[in-house]
């Protein structure tokens, strides 16, 4: 069985007045959606997900309004950044208000706020008058949804519906800013650049914090689809096709297409050959490799700045998975 699918935000907003939870397209990736103020609809995404309860979720909002409600004692450079990039994949983590239960945050004191660029959600968001929680609509551990189609594939008749909004335009989740503390970290990388962040603010932006205190949930394995995940550069993918041995077979390749391969071995390209082609298309690929039945699935990754950034850091994860997870 799987969900029903509409594109109809009236009835996705119905759903979730109800205290149901619903899949919805963003410009990143699908998210698993429930009234934010409803604890109990809440908890059902933890459960559907198999998420561990201390993984905080992010609310998303119509507008930055999302602030007011949400967050306390917002600085003015929160609404600068808020101003300069929402709608847009910018998660910004500052100080929760007493609107937001404790289940999405995991009892932190901290929540994450991002209007999402997608027009279908963001009517829902204003019908519905409220924010939601939303992870990304897969279940845990596993590469994210860019098709109503994949959120349907993973959750089945769990969730009580899926709105269709069409292949997510991004294709990996947002950046995720941490205001909370002082000195801005991002925690994950996306859409947007630390250098973007630093030219609305004014000072700089630390690159990356590790570990579970500041970034809960920003685990080291993640993304994974089924298959084993390697990673390979341009130059060493014929080498590293050869050293595979039988039991890492069916072998297939995700790669640019300026790359070549040994001309056996089944490759899967992006779209085009710039890193957002790649962004827009990862995990559908990863997807098509296992359903094509790949054991292993051998990429090479873009190169250089902007969202290719993004796209190393989830196929680093995904290929950290290694063969003993799998
Ligand atoms: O693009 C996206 O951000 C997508 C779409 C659906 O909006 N959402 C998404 O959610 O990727 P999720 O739950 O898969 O990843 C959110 C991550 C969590 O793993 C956690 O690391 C971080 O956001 N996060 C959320 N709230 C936080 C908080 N209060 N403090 C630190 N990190 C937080
Ligand atoms: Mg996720």
């Amino acid at each position: 069985m799987t969900a029903a699918i509409t594109t109809d935000p009236a009835l996705a907003a119905r759903i979730l007045a109800g205290g149901g939870v619903v899949g919805v397209p963003t410009e990143t990736v699908y998210g698993l959606a429930a009234h934010a103020e409803y604890p109990d609809a809440v908890h059902r995404i933890f459960t559907i997900k198999g998420r561990p309860s201390g993984h905080p979720l992010i609310v998303h909002g119509a507008d930055a309004g999302v602030l007011d409600r949400y967050a306390e004692a917002v600085p003015d450079e929160v609404r600068r950044l808020g101003d300069a990039f929402w709608p847009g994949p910018l998660t910004l983590i500052v100080p929760r208000s007493g609107r937001v239960p404790d289940v999405v945050t995991g009892g932190r004191g901290t929540v994450g706020l991002r209007v999402p660029d997608h027009a279908l959600t963001l009517r829902v968001l204003e019908l519905l008058d409220a924010g939601v929680a939303a992870p990304s609509a897969n279940l845990f551990g596993r590469t994210s949804p860019t098709t109503a189609a994949h959120v349907q594939h993973d959750l089945g008749d769990a969730i009580d519906l899926v709105l269709d909004g069409g292949t997510c335009a991004i294709g990996v989740e947002s950046t995720i800013l941490d205001m909370s503390d002082g000195d801005p970290v991002i925690l994950r990388t996306g859409g947007i650049q630390a250098e973007q962040i630093e030219a609305v603010i004014g000072r700089a932006v630390a690159r990356t914090a590790r570990g579970p205190a500041r970034a809960p949930g920003m685990l080291e394995v993640h993304y994974s689809p089924s298959a084993r995940v390697l990673l390979a550069d341009a130059d060493g993918l014929a080498d590293t096709l050869a050293a595979l041995g039988a039991a890492a077979r069916p072998v297939v390749v995700i790669a640019p297409r300026h790359v070549v391969a040994d001309g056996a071995t089944p490759i899967l390209r992006p779209r085009g050959p710039r890193s957002e082609d790649f962004a827009h298309d990862l995990y559908g690929l990863l997807r098509d490799a296992d359903a094509a039945g790949a054991a292993t699935i051998v990429v090479v990754p873009p190169t250089g700045k902007g969202i290719a950034i993004a796209v190393r850091d989830r196929l680093r994860r995904a290929a950290a998975a290694g063969a003993s997870a799998h």
